[in-house]
């Protein structure tokens, strides 16, 4: 692992939403940071800054992580995906979107990115989910506005309109 100097600023190349990124940053600066304030993507959230609320999350390699336990340097040649990654196109929202749309799954709207990301990478891999299966991935997020009824209710319609979506085998 190279050491590098606290007191310098340490180039970082990642891919982020698609597109090569190359930032300068300080070894302590965090994931959250440098995606809100170096690259100007606001879209992931800060909530507590210590890994509890979800509202960071972003997916590192396909996986979702805390980027607000994440150095922005540890992401050295890594494919970053952010909620601004999620929509197809820009007159398109993905059918997880579509789905908390239309089903009033968020209200202020401040846990809803880093809730996005976690099921878009869960349904990415478990497409038939169960009702409980949904409520253990959500439960890594704190939401003060919906009781979080209408998040399962639009998980479950995405994860069914993405079967339908998927090519048959
Ligand atoms: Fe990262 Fe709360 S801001 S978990
Ligand atoms: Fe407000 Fe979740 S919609 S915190």
């Amino acid at each position: 692992m190279p050491q590098l100097s606290a007191k310098n600023r340490h180039r970082v190349s990642f891919t982020l939403n698609g597109k090569h990124t190359s930032i300068q940053v300080e070894p302590r600066m965090l994931l959250t940071d440098a995606l809100r304030h170096v690259v100007g993507a606001t879209g992931t959230h800060v909530g507590c800054e210590h890994g509890v609320c979800g509202a960071c999350t972003v997916a590192i390699d396909g996986l979702p992580a805390r980027a607000c336990l994440t150095l922005a340097v540890q992401v050295e040649g890594c494919d970053i995906r952010t909620v601004e990654g999620l929509a197809p196109s820009s007159d398109r929202l993905s059918a997880l979107q579509a789905a908390f749309r239309q089903h009033h799954a968020l209200q202020c709207g401040f846990c809803t990115a880093g809730i996005l990301m976690s099921l878009d990478a869960y349904l990415s891999t478990s497409p038939n989910p169960s009702e409980q299966d949904l409520k253990e991935v959500v439960g890594g997020h704190l939401c003060r506005c919906t009781g979080y009824a209408p998040i399962i209710t639009a998980a479950l319609e995405a994860a069914a309109t993405l079967r339908q979506e998927a090519p048959h085998v």
